[in-house]
């Protein structure tokens, strides 16, 4: 088959590069490795910048969004029983939207659907070809069915895991990374949040998330060994470790129940360098990966998608490969300054192997600072909210 962008990976990324494509008239065939539940059966953030309710909007995929997301002016920090606000929209004008991942990828499934996009689920062997030649293919099969996509660009968007990456040759490409020294367990309970907003508490005991989904959906998080297993804690024994790492009028007013989701992810910090190869772009997590401390995948995921395509409306609309050439430098800039803020946040909030005293002290002096200045807080403000396209 012949489309103008073959699109490898139906997550965020893909789906939202598809869907702002075709809404300008730009044809593209998105591969799937697995199925649409499986991947709509992913649990993750749910910290949108406006950029991203800005692609939404022009994507045509807003609606439920603004019907059933919430708008939050701030968020709070807390260390020991000390909590402060950081007022995003008093330091920057600009609110986060709550909304899930997931319900970002429903919506936009639906679009694509509705719209006659084409995607094709369960794809195996997916290779890409003639990406350094302005005629790249992908191959790929379906069932056992061998398939082929002529086309003139391809945008990976296939995640960490994906092939889209690797397609850029070892000598070509250089990676940064971080490995964190623990991991996430997060936990979906169908009870109401134990605050309005969102509170990022730092503890002797580690780090730990109180966030939401709904008025009845909650999704907490406690910093854990990456040896333990998810087995390893009962809700009891969640529910009760995450008490002691809030403030205690905030655990005395936390309502448990049931998990009806608990998954333990572990932390990185990775950027792929170029983003751009021949007619091969890569974004979101295919080039970069951050700790969830700061909410920044899905929202650098889409800025990406912002820079690449306007990239390509460029080059169908204007003939112009200007685009196309800044694709790799302009995305990084922005996914630089995104690794910095996630990599900060999390030396600020996490307990760390090896913490001597004079660390913790740093790490309390920090939070001190960025409670009593209001420099610190229209920083902190403005990476949260999303820093400029
Ligand atoms: N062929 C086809 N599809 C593939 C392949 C492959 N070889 N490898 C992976 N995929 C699919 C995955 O199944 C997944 O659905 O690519 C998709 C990549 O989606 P994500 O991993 O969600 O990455 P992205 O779309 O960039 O979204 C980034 O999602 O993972 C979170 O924290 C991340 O919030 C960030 C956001
Ligand atoms: C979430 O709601 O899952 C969430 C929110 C903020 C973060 C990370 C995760 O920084």
């Amino acid at each position: 088959m012949r489309t103008q962008v073959a699109i490898i990976g139906g997550g965020p990324s893909g789906l939202l590069l598809s869907q702002l494509l075709h809404v300008r008239g730009i044809n593209s065939v998105v591969v799937e490795r697995k199925t649409k539940d499986y991947v709509l059966g992913r649990i993750r953030a749910g910290v949108l910048e406006q950029g991203l309710v800005a692609l939404m909007e022009e994507a045509g995929c807003a609606n439920r969004m603004h019907a059933e997301g919430f708008i939050h002016n701030g968020a709070l920090i807390s260390y020991g029983d000390e909590m402060f606000r950081i007022d995003f929209s008093e330091h920057t004008g600009t609110p986060v939207m709550v909304y899930g991942q997931t319900e970002v990828t429903r919506d936009l499934y639906a679009a694509r659907e509705a719209a006659g996009g084409r995607i094709e689920f369960s794809v195996e062997d997916v290779v890409i070809h003639g990406a350094d030649s302005d005629a790249p293919q992908v191959t790929y099969t379906v069932d056992g069915e061998a398939r082929r996509i002529e086309c003139d660009f391809v945008a990976g968007c296939d995640g960490f895991h994906g092939v889209s990456r690797k397609t850029i040759p070892d000598d070509v490409r250089r990676e940064y990374e971080k490995v964190y020294p623990f991991g996430w367990l997060g936990v979906l309970s169908e009870t109401p949040p134990v605050n309005h907003e969102l509170i990022y508490a730092n503890s002797a005991r580690g780090f730990a998330l109180c966030s939401m989904r709904n008025e009845n959906l909650s999704r907490y998080y406690i910093q854990c060994s990456l040896d333990d297993c998810v087995e390893d804690w009962t809700d009891d024994a969640f529910w009760a470790e995450l008490k002691r790492r809030i403030p205690k009028d905030q655990a005395d007013k936390l309502i448990t129940g049931p998990s009806i989701e608990k998954s333990i992810a572990p932390l990185r910090s990775f950027v792929t360098e170029p983003m751009r190869w021949g007619r091969l772009c890569l974004c979101g997590d295919a080039a970069h990966i951050v700790p969830p401390t700061g909410a920044k995948g899905l929202n650098t995921a889409a800025s990406d998608v912002h820079y690449l395509y306007n990239a390509l409306r460029d080059f169908y609309e204007n003939g112009s490969e200007v685009g196309i050439d800044g694709y790799s430098a302009t995305a990084l800039a922005r996914v630089w300054k995104a690794e910095r803020f996630s990599w900060w946040f999390s030396s600020v909030m996490h307990r760390y192997p090896g913490q001597s005293d004079f660390d913790l002290k740093m790490q309390i002096a920090e939070l001190e600072f960025l409670r009593s200045n209001k420099a610190a807080q229209t920083a902190m403000a403005e990476n949260y909210v999303g820093l400029p396209y």
